[in-house]
């Protein structure tokens, strides 16, 4: 991927362009509060054979997203052609996950008519724009009975990496404990809601806040058995009341979202023969761990990556497990992870678009936001 290191306002008129459409782009590498612009651009044409023109209804922004921005994550972005200028000017739209609604389909496309909901399949295709041409083959259908807007918009990256999580690596059984961090992350509520769902119990820290009772509460009423705060792993008499609410029974499975002292804290929790799952790193720490806990306890560590397990199985598994994603909601038993949406208006410039955004990804950056963002990116007039 070759990038210039020029500056958006160097690459996009705000003024010149034709009205239409809105994407939120960047063509450096770089800390996303300042790399990240609001383009407009026309109208799409009509969609090519094999493809679709979607409109998208709903984007995440997922922390990978910030990562691939600033350039350290592993999975890269594809260039938007149409946006870009040359092949060294190459621009990039934002965002991996996001609800696409069908306006226009091209000759030979089966399966899918105007107004259906899809979800890419294609990693890194840029999400942040009111609009896009893809590839059928990059798309999946999702059902529009029963679902959220958000639930659909968020259910290609999250919830998959809590499903697997909880059935790739330990065989739990109903009554069985795990132990997680992160337990507010929009992978960590989807974790604690499957994990209900199949009657495991579950044990969650979180980073204590001013209002921790309320997300206590909330991640409760999602059916977590325990949440507390990483200060109470520091407590001697800690590991003594995990006993009592295991009842001695052996913890089997830890879940990693921040890495850190922490979770080296959290791994002597586990009992004996556990599996303890890496998936993400927040605190931007290394993880140590004991060598007892390998010698004496016979712990196995693992990372997860979404990414890879889509590249390694078919799209039967694939859809087998949506399938059984979207039963979970619209059985009501894995809700719409909490959030906020951003709506960037149609009368907006792309000027106070830019800004905007800008200011978000930088509170998003400072941590403790409390809420997963989506953004609703509307035609332009
Ligand atoms: N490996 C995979 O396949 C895969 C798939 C999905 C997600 N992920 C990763 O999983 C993590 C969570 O993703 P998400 O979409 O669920 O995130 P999210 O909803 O945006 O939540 C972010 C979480 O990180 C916590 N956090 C942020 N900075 C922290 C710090 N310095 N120390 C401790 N905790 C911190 C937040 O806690 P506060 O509320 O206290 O800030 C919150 O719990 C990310 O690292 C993401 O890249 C990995």
């Amino acid at each position: 991927m070759r990038l210039q290191n020029i500056t958006p306002s160097n690459t996009f008129s705000t003024s010149s362009v034709p009205s239409g459409n809105r994407a939120i782009v960047y063509n450096s590498n770089g800390d996303p509060a300042r790399v990240l612009s609001a383009v407009s651009f026309p109208e799409l044409s009509s969609p090519p054979p094999d493809t679709l023109n979607i409109r998208l209804l709903l984007a995440p922004i997922n922390p990978a997203d910030i990562n691939v921005i600033e350039g350290i994550y592993p999975a890269k972005p594809h260039p938007d052609v149409s946006l870009s200028q040359s092949k060294d000017l190459l621009v990039f739209v934002g965002g991996n996950e996001g609800l696409g609604e069908v306006m226009e389909i091209g000759d030979g496309v089966a399966g899918l008519q105007k107004g259906d909901w899809v979800v890419l399949t294609k990693a890194q295709t840029g999400t942040w724009s009111s609009a896009k041409n893809v590839a059928s083959s990059d798309v999946l259908k999702v059902p529009r009975q029963g679902l959220s807007e958000v639930q659909a918009a968020t259910i290609t990256v999250n919830p998959p990496t809590a499903y697997n999580m909880l059935h790739d690596f330990a065989q739990l059984a109903e009554g069985d404990w795990m132990i997680q961090n992160g337990a507010n992350s929009a992978v960590g509520q989807a974790v604690i809601q499957i994990a209900a769902a199949k009657g495991y119990k579950t044990i969650n820290f979180i980073r204590d806040r001013e209002d921790v009772e309320s997300l206590k509460s909330h991640l409760e009423l999602l059916g977590a058995t325990h949440v507390v705060t990483y200060d109470e792993l520091f407590d001697k008499s800690f590991r003594a009341k995990v006993k009592t609410w295991t009842g001695g029974k052996d913890i089997r499975l830890g879940l990693n979202c921040v890495s850190g002292k922490t979770t080296t804290l959290m791994a002597r929790l586990l009992g004996d023969s556990a599996h303890l799952v890496s998936y993400g790193a927040m605190s931007k720490e290394p993880l140590s761990l004991p060598t007892s806990l390998f010698i004496f306890k016979n712990l196995t560590c693992h990372g997860f990556w979404q990414t890879r397990w889509y590249s390694e199985k078919s799209l039967e598994e694939r859809q087998e497990l949506f399938d059984t994603l979207t039963a979970l909601m619209r059985d009501g038993k894995l809700r719409d992870p909490g959030h906020e949406i951003l709506t960037i208006g149609r009368m907006e410039s792309d000027d106070s678009a830019s800004e905007r955004i800008r200011e978000l990804v930088a509170q998003l950056g400072r941590g403790m936001y409390g809420k997963k963002v989506l953004l609703r990116i509307e035609e332009t007039a």
